[in-house]
């Protein structure tokens, strides 16, 4: 008998084709949105479930199905999964990295140009019928090439990031939990660690991409917000809640930074209204590794890591390998 999965969102359906030739597989190609209580009854006699980052996936919903063998995301992030309580139960949580770096990278450089140059703010005044005649001071924005690129959180993405910095000639500075080897800081474009305080003070374009967990939330609140330059932009791809949003609006409000890219929001995706009311911020629908190829790839990625898992070998992308196969 083929072990039962849940596949708990809509996905490409070669990826439910080749799930089905290993799994029995509920999918929901509804694309319904499970409330808690329906989720652990979807996944009652289940032996693993494919998640994306939009379900979280509680102690409770673990605790009511203790059957579970494997959580595999179709992210990179993880933090809608109870990592303690999966561990503890002896469940494996899986994620997709790498395969998305290089278009995640991209998006954030998408974010910090539009966002810096006014891109979006240029076309809704465009399209409003105001250009009416030209001006040498209309809708200037600030610099990308030559200005001071900060990076807090300096994995895989944020290297890709600071690498893309080399042909606008920006000086890169970063802060990460730890400081990265000598050869990999020269190949992020001879990316400098300093401290947060630093970053926050010296970034002429600043780019989030560290990981949400109790401890990163509101990273960036008003305290931090009141240590950047007037004229700097923040950029937001990592998680809603790294921010703190009603600071941030402030902040934009006030004009005490220049511009804001938004990926992502806290409570996304109800995210806090008074964003539509400001010009000087990009909003995008957390779409940042939403390229054809990659999301394809991170959908396989998924896929692979759960057939591994229920065929009793170690999948690739294990986050607790502390739980064995
Ligand atoms: C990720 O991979 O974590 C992206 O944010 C998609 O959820």
């Amino acid at each position: 008998m083929k072990p039962k999965i849940l596949v708990t969102r809509a996905v490409f359906s070669e990826v439910i084709d080749l799930l089905a030739q290993h799994f029995e597989v509920e999918s929901n190609q509804a694309d319904q949105i499970y409330t808690e209580r329906e989720l652990i009854d979807k996944l009652r006699g289940k032996d693993g479930v494919f998640t994306t980052s939009s379900e979280r996936i509680s102690a409770e919903v673990m605790a009511a199905n203790v059957q579970i063998k494997a959580i595999c995301n179709m992210a990179v992030g993880f933090n809608n999964i109870d990592l303690d309580a999966a561990t503890r139960a002896g469940i494996m949580v899986t994620n997709t990295p790498e395969v998305l770096n290089q278009t995640t990278a991209d998006f954030a450089w998408a974010l910090m140009m539009a966002a810096a140059r006014r891109v979006t703010e240029s076309e809704h005044w465009l399209r409003a019928g105001q250009w009416q005649k030209w001006r040498f001071d209309t809708l200037l924005g600030a610099d990308v090439h030559g200005a001071t690129l900060g990076i807090l959180g300096m994995g895989r993405i944020g290297q890709a990031i600071a690498r893309r910095s080399l042909g606008f000639d920006m000086r890169v500075l970063y802060h990460n939990r730890s400081r990265l080897p000598v050869e990999k800081e020269a190949h992020a474009n001879n990316a400098t660690f300093v401290s947060k305080q630093e970053l926050l003070r010296s970034a002429d374009h600043l780019i989030l991409v560290l990981p949400y967990s109790p401890q990163t939330h509101h990273t960036i609140g008003a305290a931090e917000l009141a240590l950047m330059k007037p004229g700097a932009t923040l950029v937001n791809i990592a998680r809603g809640g790294i921010v703190d949003d009603v600071a941030l609006i402030a902040a934009l409000r006030e004009r005490r930074i220049a511009a804001a890219g938004l990926d992502v929001f806290e409570n996304e995706p109800c995210f806090h209204s008074d964003f539509l009311t400001l010009p000087n911020v990009v909003l995008t629908p957390h779409i940042a590794s939403a390229s054809e190829p990659t999301r394809r790839a991170m959908a396989y990625c998924a896929a692979e890591n759960l057939i591994a898992a229920l065929s009793g070998a170690q999948p690739q992308n294990i986050v607790n390998p502390e739980v064995k196969g």
